[in-house]
């Protein structure tokens, strides 16, 4: 199954899509992960991309493109993927299409987390995570189980990230709402879309994606003779 989470910085496109690839078995792609390792490495990409990551703007169609498109193509992909973070603009979304018809798997489903700007910048002002296996917190909904110590690795070094500033949020925000909004149409038309409540308890959001799942129209026939 290959999924896509749309919604803007905070919507929890990141802790839904880490409750996916658990329940669903399928790697969870997130490009805004896969940069911020460009820039701990101090490549090119990085170099590049820190920049224009730093003032909360889209990077080059160009250079997400290419590194989706060699992501998608790692063994752990084989049985599907979740995108947290791809598409964020139209020429995006119709590469996605490019890719995936030539490997026979389309997007199953593209799901919107709907949350408002107030609960946004209250989400990514408080964010924190873990500097040793990324593991996502949170000052008031998610504090680790044991002050101080990561829930899953048992690390002790916490980080924040330098674009959850609050003048860059309004920036990556104007960003999603210029050009990332526009996707919503484009994968309405393919019936593919579906819209849950961000606002709710992260538990009851994982539950109505499952729920939305359910909703899809099945890839069927077509899809398995693509495949074969
Ligand atoms: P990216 O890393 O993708 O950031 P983003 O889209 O701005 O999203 P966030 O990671 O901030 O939020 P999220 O929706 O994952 O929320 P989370 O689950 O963490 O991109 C960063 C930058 O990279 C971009 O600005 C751009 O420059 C570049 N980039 C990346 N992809 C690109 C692309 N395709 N094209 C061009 N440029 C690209 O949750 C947030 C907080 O809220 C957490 O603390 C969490 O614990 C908490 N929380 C989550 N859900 C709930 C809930 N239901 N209730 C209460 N708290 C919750």
């Amino acid at each position: 199954m290959n999924i896509i989470l749309l919604g803007p910085p905070g919507a929890g496109k990141g802790t839904q899509a880490k409750g996916l690839q658990l329940r669903h078995g399928i790697a969870q792609i997130s490009t805004g992960d896969m940069l911020r390792a460009e820039v701990a490495a101090g490549t090119e990409v990085g170099r590049r991309a820190k920049e224009i990551m730093d003032r909360g703007e889209l990077v080059s169609d160009e250079i997400i493109i290419a590194m989706l498109g060699s992501r998608i193509e790692k063994p752990d992909c084989a049985h599907g993927f979740i995108l947290d973070g791809f598409p964020r603009t139209v020429p995006q979304a119709e590469a996605l299409d490019v890719l995936l018809e030539k490997r026979g798997t389309p997007i199953d489903a593209v799901i919107e987390l709907r949350v408002n700007d107030e609960v946004l910048i209250e989400r990514i002002a408080g964010r924190f995570s873990c500097a040793k296996c990324g593991a996502s917190y949170h000052d008031t909904f998610k504090r680790p189980k044991a002050e101080g110590t990561c829930d899953v690795c048992g690390a002790h070094d916490f980080i924040r990230r330098p674009d959850d500033k609050r003048e860059v949020v309004s920036a990556r925000l104007v960003a999603y709402n210029n050009q990332t909004a526009p996707l919503l149409p484009y994968y309405e038309a393919q019936d593919r879309l579906r819209i849950v409540d961000g606002l709710a308890d992260i538990e009851e959001v994982a539950g109505e994606i499952e729920a939305a799942l359910e909703t899809l129209p099945k890839r069927g026939v077509s899809h398995a003779l693509t495949q074969s």
